[in-house]
């Protein structure tokens, strides 16, 4: 039996398989068994890379796809018991939280893992407050949208265009810096989203009021018209923020995995924010309260429910709203939202489509197809009905989503950054196209492009292959040909007049290309070129490009200059 011993985790390993926590594998392509370790119920895939039927081998993986059983990070933020109906941030119920705290205070306890203290909220509090301003060429830029422009493109731009403000922010290792970037985001996020409201209607920008609460301020921004002091309706104001609170997280969802996938690679948080930002606005995501109100307008009254769940139960369209990744069960949410929609409606009248929705819960919590699929009224499918209660657009709901879901992507981007055991998110694939190589054709439409060279000068030193120049910015695509080659091939009509090559065993020995080395394991080949012609217009040019180099796949990029050169082998690129 083998044991495995990968490096990464080999005090967990040992641990583990001494208290027996192991799973044994036994693949019966080669007879041998595996023991692998297993920590908190879960198996490590790079495990599962030891499994080979011989040396060469890549290894075994697991196939995933939507990541339906794949934990990718270890989280301590927010815990999800989808069988039971169980959401808890930092370990506190979702239910006490909506009834005691207030969305700054639940956002504060994501970000720092304990509800604030006195002293902690108002510092907090002032922070926020203290950064809801927006520079004044925001709002230029929020004015080049077109009136009727969905507010979340505008939202994904102008949280997108932030970072070309902050240059701090790139410095995302910098826990000081990191801190300014949380401020901003939470503290801009409404006043983006009141703008991005307001522009639609063409009225003038409301600036913050600071004096205001959280969701108080927000309504200000949004629906302040000739008043002095906008005095939100306390309500509202708190329907509002119970509303925050229900969304500022939701562990591994679809949004906050791409904050994650995004912010591997260290970009700015602005940036990785705008990539999860326009993750929520799917429609099988935060953008499904926006398609639930459209829902019930398409059905149109209680009577036309039934025939409505049958088409839903031909497959023919989804009844939004329903259904979820985790939860097979009631959503804990979407139970306090009932309430909530309670205590709108009842300030400012029921809204028509209550009656239509509440049909079709109550039909789809009885009927077989829900019932055993587990399909449940989500977070969605009530609060599209107050958003629109309390006079917000459909296309302002998912904006509503996105305002509080911000504080949990940074708590989830800063989790990400202090892990020691992440890196940059790059899935593995399997591969099932061709593998057969193809040559490009001789007049591939590519060669709209080309700027070609009217002639060709042997070169006595290159021997391998055709160069063919393509784009302007000197992409080159190769030819797939035969070795040796002492010459270009004339109806390729290019010139190489400066070529070189080293052999590959040389560059291990060379301290400075070791970084090189690492990024170009599979490179075969390394030249440094000059090419010379006569373009298409009858323009000469004489130009040296940067390295190039060639992969095991054909593919070609620029390197930097003076690159060792070298080019190993037989293999025809
Ligand atoms: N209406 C009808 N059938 C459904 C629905 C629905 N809303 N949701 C799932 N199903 C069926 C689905 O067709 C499948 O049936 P079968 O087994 O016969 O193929 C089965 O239930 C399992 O569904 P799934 O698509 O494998 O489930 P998933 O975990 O991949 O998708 C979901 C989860 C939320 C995308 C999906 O339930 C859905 O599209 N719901 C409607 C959109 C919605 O309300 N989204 C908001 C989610 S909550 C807010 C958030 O966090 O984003």
């Amino acid at each position: 039996m083998d044991s495995l011993t990968s490096t990464a985790t080999t005090k967990k390993t040992d641990a583990a398989a001494s208290s027996r926590e192991t799973l044994t594998i036994t693949d019966n392509r080669t007879g041998k068994s595996y023991d692998v370790p297993i920590t908190h119920g879960t198996i490590r895939a790079m495990d599962l890379r030891q499994i080979k039927t011989d040396p060469a081998d890549f290894g075994m993986m697991s196939y995933d796809p939507a990541y339906n059983n794949t934990a990718s990070c270890i989280s301590r933020i927010t815990y999800i018991d989808g069988d039971q109906g169980i959401l808890r941030y930092r370990g506190y119920p979702i239910e006490e939280l909506a009834e005691k705290s207030t969305y700054l205070e639940t956002a504060y306890l994501l970000l720092y893992g304990e509800l604030p203290n006195e002293k902690q909220l108002k510092d907090w509090t002032w922070h926020i407050s203290h950064h809801t301003f927006i520079h004044e060429s925001i709002k230029k830029f929020l004015d080049g949208f077109h009136y009727d422009a969905h507010p979340m493109g505008m939202m994904i731009s102008t949280i997108a265009a932030l970072s070309t403000f902050y240059h701090d922010a790139k410095d995302i290792l910098s826990e000081e810096s990191r801190k300014k970037q949380t401020y901003r985001m939470i503290g801009k996020m409404p006043t983006i989203a009141a703008f991005a409201y307001r522009h639609t209607l063409g009225m003038p920008f409301v600036y913050p009021d600071n004096e205001l609460s959280y969701p108080g301020n927000f309504l200000n921004m949004l629906f302040r018209t000739s008043e002095t002091r906008y005095h939100p309706n306390p309500t509202l104001e708190r329907a509002l923020d119970i509303l925050f609170i229900l969304h500022a997280d939701h562990e591994q969802n679809c949004s906050t995995n791409v904050i994650r996938g995004v912010g591997s690679s260290h970009v700015d948080p602005y940036s990785a924010t705008a990539a999860a930002i326009a993750a929520l606005y799917g429609p099988l995501h935060g953008g499904a309260n926006e398609e639930v109100v459209r829902m019930l307008h398409e059905i149109g009254s209680v009577q036309k429910v039934p025939d409505f769940i049958k088409r839903v139960k031909a497959g023919e369209t989804k009844l939004m709203g329903f259904g979820h990744r985790v939860y097979k069960h009631y959503d804990p949410r979407a139970r306090i939202i009932k309430r909530v929609a309670y205590e709108v409606f009842e300030l400012m009248g029921k809204n028509p489509l209550l009656e239509i929705a509440l049909e079709c819960e109550r039909i789809a919590l009885e009927d077989e197809y829900f019932v055993k699929r587990k399909l449940y009224p989500n977070v969605d499918f009530y609060t599209g009905l107050i958003y629109q209660s309390m006079g917000f657009p459909t296309t302002m709901f998912p904006v509503l989503f996105a305002i509080p879901r911000t504080s949990g992507w940074i708590a989830q981007w800063q989790e990400l950054l202090l892990d020691p055991e992440q890196k940059i998110a790059r899935p593995r694939q399997i591969y099932l196209g061709t593998s057969r190589w193809k040559s490009v054709p001789e007049n591939f439409p590519a060669a709209r492009h080309t700027r070609e060279v009217s002639r060709c000068t042997p070169v006595p030193q290159f021997r391998s292959c055709c160069l063919r120049l393509s784009t302007v910015d000197y992409e080159l695509v190769f030819s797939c040909l035969p070795f040796p080659r002492t010459n270009c091939r004339p109806a390729e009509r290019c010139g190489i007049v400066k070529a070189s090559e080293n052999s590959m065993a040389e560059l291990p020995n060379n301290p400075a290309n070791a970084a090189h080395r690492r990024r170009s394991q599979r490179v075969l080949m390394q030249l440094s070129v000059r090419i010379y012609g006569v373009d298409t217009q009858g323009k000469p040019f004489d130009e040296e490009c940067d390295t190039l180099a060639i992969n095991a796949h054909g593919a070609l990029r620029t390197g930097p200059r003076n690159a060792t050169l070298h080019h190993q082998g037989r293999t025809g690129v």
